[in-house]
């Protein structure tokens, strides 16, 4: 499953920008799926059987970049986040436009301060070193560029958030193909656009699919790095996380039970997971239409939202092997 990890990780996919993904994750899963269509925002939807309890599985394509909005005299560029940028995780750092131009994030001023920074003291250089800015332009969006790497179990590349989600509805789209008695539900993989600017593919999918039951596969922050808030139980190589609560969710009781029995009854390990910060496409599934019972399968997660996302494959397996289990049997909320 690592080949599939790597292309997407190395996609180029910003907010609002996700048709190379889009088209990454359409040849992957064409020939394993009854129809495959893309909606009016951009959501790449993909459905595997018909007839049982309508299922939707949400994992997001797009990740955090930035969008030029003004260039100075002197060819600097100034930027607007798209999702949460944190300011002090971008001096020295890439990013990547579209065409392939590269710009440095700096902070103005002299470079060894200790107060915190903002975002808006930060610019791009992107300039050729000929009075010109290599093909970019104010409007332009940019990604965080880093490659992809293996350590051990460990995985670390940008933008495991969300394209290990990605990685882990593909994957499952391969085994319920593979195994002939396939899926007992209407399952609609939902491949969603602009999670990180607030949830917006989500919202119109699941209201064009009005599901049964909303499954979203994420990432969540992991526990075990020093002094963590003692609030994140979640630990990395520990095993999938079925989410209790997040800021935009209240896992239903039965969603959680569902999700939890079936981890028991197929010995996949698991822990549970709650966030005192974000939320993901769950959220806004439960809130669609008249609303959805939703829950949410994640990915524990060191470093989140900077160009090192880190992630144990044993996670994304346990993972891969709840989603399928899940899938396999038909939905029964009671
Ligand atoms: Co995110
Ligand atoms: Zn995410």
């Amino acid at each position: 499953m690592k080949d599939i990890i790597k292309k997407l990780v190395e996609a180029w996919g910003p907010s609002g920008f996700e048709h190379h993904v889009r088209a990454l994750i359409r040849e992957e899963v064409t020939g394993l799926v009854d129809e495959i269509r893309t909606d009016a925002v951009g959501n790449l939807i993909c459905r595997m059987g018909s007839g049982g309890p309508k299922v939707m599985v949400a994992a997001h394509m797009d990740e955090i970049g930035l969008m030029l909005t003004y260039q100075d005299d002197q060819g600097y560029f100034r930027f607007n986040p798209l999702g949460g940028v944190f300011p002090e995780t971008l001096t020295g750092h890439r990013v990547l436009f579209e065409n392939g131009v590269s710009g440095v994030l700096h902070r103005e001023g002299p470079s060894r301060r200790s107060d915190a920074p903002g975002l808006n003291e930060f610019y791009i250089d992107a300039s050729d070193g000929r009075g010109g800015s290599a093909g970019v332009e104010v409007g332009d969006a940019c990604a965080f560029f880093r490659p992809y790497e293996e350590r051990g179990n460990r995985i670390i590349a940008k933008s495991m958030d969300d394209r290990i989600g990605c990685a882990v509805a593909v994957e499952a789209i391969r085994r319920l193909h593979k195994d002939k008695k396939g899926v007992a539900n209407e399952v609609h993989f939902v491949f969603t656009v602009q999670e990180e600017v607030g949830l917006r593919g989500a919202a119109t999918s699941a209201f064009g699919v009005a599901p049964d039951l909303g499954i979203a596969v994420d990432i969540t922050v992991s526990g075990d790095t020093p002094r963590p808030s003692t609030r994140l139980d979640v630990k990395l190589g520990r095993g999938t996380a079925i989410k209790m609560q997040d800021v935009g969710l209240i896992v239903p009781p039965a969603v959680r039970k569902l999700m939890i029995d079936t981890a028991e009854a197929n010995k996949i390990p698991y822990q549970r997971e709650l966030l005192a910060a974000g939320s993901t496409d769950a959220a806004a599934i439960s809130l669609a239409g008249s609303g959805a019972p939703a829950g949410c399968i994640s990915i524990p997660t060191r470093f989140v939202h900077t160009t090192s996302e880190t992630v144990d494959m044993v996670d994304v397996q346990a993972s891969v092997d709840l989603l399928v289990a899940l899938l396999k049997k038909p939905v029964d909320l009671q």
